[in-house]
C-alpha cells in the first residue's frame, strides 16, 4: 500500500485533502489526521472492519479500546445512555479539547472491537480545526487512537506517523506539529467520584475546580480495589529502543550518573532541561526551561523518538515536577522507562 501524505494548510488546496479523506473513511479504509494532542488513526467507529484496520495496522491489543472522536458536542446523546451532571460540567468546560469521558454507551451503536468489548465507551471532541474539519464533513463518529505503532511513543507530527506506518495505512493528513504533545486526560464518569484513569492536559486540579472530587490514582494512595483501571495500561507504552532510565532532576546525581556511564564504556542520551546541558552526555535533548511544563510535555514523544537515531544504550530522563501537566508527564515517562530509576 501507498502511504500518501497531504499538507493542509492555507498554500495547497484544504478541500481536495478533506474530500479524499472523507471518501477513504466512508470507503472503510483508515486515515491519520492531527489532533491538539497527537495524531490520530481514524476509521468510522460503527464499521467494524474498518476499526479492525486500525488494530493491525497498530500491532494494537484487541483488548484496548480506542476513543471516540466527534465533531459536535451534542453528537454523543445519541450514543450514551445518560451524562451524569459532572460529565456535563467538564464537557461545557473543556470541549472542545483534551479530556476524555467514559461513560455508558447505549449498547449496539459503536462497532464491538471500538469498546473492546466493555458497555462503556470514551468520547472526546478535538480542539483542532482538520481534526474538526474533517469530523463535521464526514457527519459521524471516528474511532482513533495514537496514530503510532502500539509501544511506541505517541506521534506529535505526520512524519512520526509516516515513519511508524508507512505502507500500511492509505493517508496521513499532515498537519505540522501538535500543541499540546500528550494524550488527552481520560475521566471515568461511570463512578463518583469521577476517577482519572490517565492524566493529561486537562489536569487533576482543572478537574476539582469544575466538578469538585476526582479521584486521581497517580497522586492518591487508592486502596479500593473497585476503582477502575484504565484498560490497556497494562501493555508496554512510549517505548525508545534503548532503556529509559529516569533521575532526580540533581546536578549532582546527574553528573555522577553520566560519569558512571561513560566508565563503563556506554554511551548516553540525556533529555533534561537546558540547565543540564553542561554534562557531556553524548547526545543532549532539552525539555526547556525547568519551570515550563507546557514545552515538556510538547517536545517530549518527539524527544523520546530522536533517541532512536541515535546509537546510545542508555537514555536518561530527569523527571519533572509532579504538579499540573507535571503529573501526566511523570505518567508517560514512567511507562516508557518501565518503572526503572537510575541508581548509581
Ligand atoms: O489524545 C488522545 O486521546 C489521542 C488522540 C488521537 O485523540 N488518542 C489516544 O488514544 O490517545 P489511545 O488509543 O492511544 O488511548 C486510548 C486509551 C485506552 O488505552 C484506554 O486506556 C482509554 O483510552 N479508554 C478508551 N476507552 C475506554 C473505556 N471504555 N474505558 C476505560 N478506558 C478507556
Ligand atoms: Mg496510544
Amino acid at each position: 500500500m501507498i502511504t500518501t501524505r497531504l499538507i493542509v494548510d492555507n498554500n495547497v488546496n484544504k478541500t481536495q485533502a478533506y474530500t479524499q479523506a472523507v471518501e477513504k473513511l466512508i470507503q472503510g479504509e483508515i486515515v491519520a489526521f492531527p489532533t491538539e494532542t497527537v495524531y490520530g488513526l481514524g476509521a468510522i467507529a460503527t464499521n467494524e472492519q474498518a476499526v479492525a484496520k486500525i488494530f493491525e495496522a497498530k500491532g494494537r491489543p484487541s483488548d484496548n479500546p480506542l476513543i471516540v472522536h466527534v465533531g459536535e458536542a451534542h453528537h454523543i446523546l445519541k450514543y450514551v445512555k445518560d451524562i451524569p451532571q459532572k460529565a456535563n460540567d467538564c464537557i461545557e468546560t473543556f470541549w472542545p479539547g483534551p479530556l476524555t469521558v467514559i461513560l455508558n454507551a447505549i449498547p449496539n451503536t459503536f462497532a464491538p472491537n471500538v469498546t473492546a468489548g466493555l458497555s462503556t465507551v470514551g468520547l472526546r471532541m478535538p480542539d483542532h480545526p482538520i481534526a474538526l474539519e474533517l469530523l463535521r464533513r464526514l457527519g459521524q463518529p471516528v474511532a482513533a487512537p495514537s496514530a503510532n505503532r502500539s509501544g511506541k511513543p505517541s506521534p506529535t507530527t505526520a512524519l512520526h506517523v509516516e515513519k511508524d506506518l508507512q505502507g500500511r495505512i492509505p493517508l496521513i493528513l499532515d498537519g505540522g506539529a501538535t500543541g499540546i504533545g500528550l494524550e488527552s486526560t481520560v475521566v471515568d464518569f461511570t463512578v463518583d467520584p469521577p476517577v482519572i484513569l490517565r492524566p493529561g492536559g486537562v489536569t487533576a486540579q482543572m478537574l476539582r475546580d469544575v466538578i469538585g472530587e476526582v479521584i486521581d490514582p497517580d497522586t492518591t494512595t487508592v486502596e479500593d480495589e473497585t476503582v477502575p483501571r484504565a484498560p490497556g495500561m497494562k501493555y508496554a507504552h512510549y517505548a525508545p529502543d534503548a532503556p529509559v532510565f529516569l533521575i532526580e532532576p540533581d546536578h549532582e546525581a546527574v553528573e555522577n550518573a553520566i560519569t558512571s556511564i561513560h566508565m563503563k564504556h556506554q554511551k548516553v542520551a540525556l533529555l533534561a532541561p537546558d540547565e543540564f546541558k553542561q554534562y557531556h552526555a553524548d547526545w543532549f535533548f532539552s525539555l526547556g526551561n525547568q519551570q515550563n511544563l507546557e514545552t515538556s510535555a510538547r517536545h517530549l514523544y518527539a524527544h523520546l523518538r530522536s533517541c532512536d537515531d541515535t546509537v546510545t544504550d542508555i537514555i536518561l530522563v530527569t523527571v519533572p515536577i509532579k504538579t499540573g501537566v507535571g503529573a501526566a508527564i511523570l505518567n508517560r515517562l514512567e511507562k516508557a522507562a518501565n518503572g526503572n530509576w537510575w541508581h548509581s
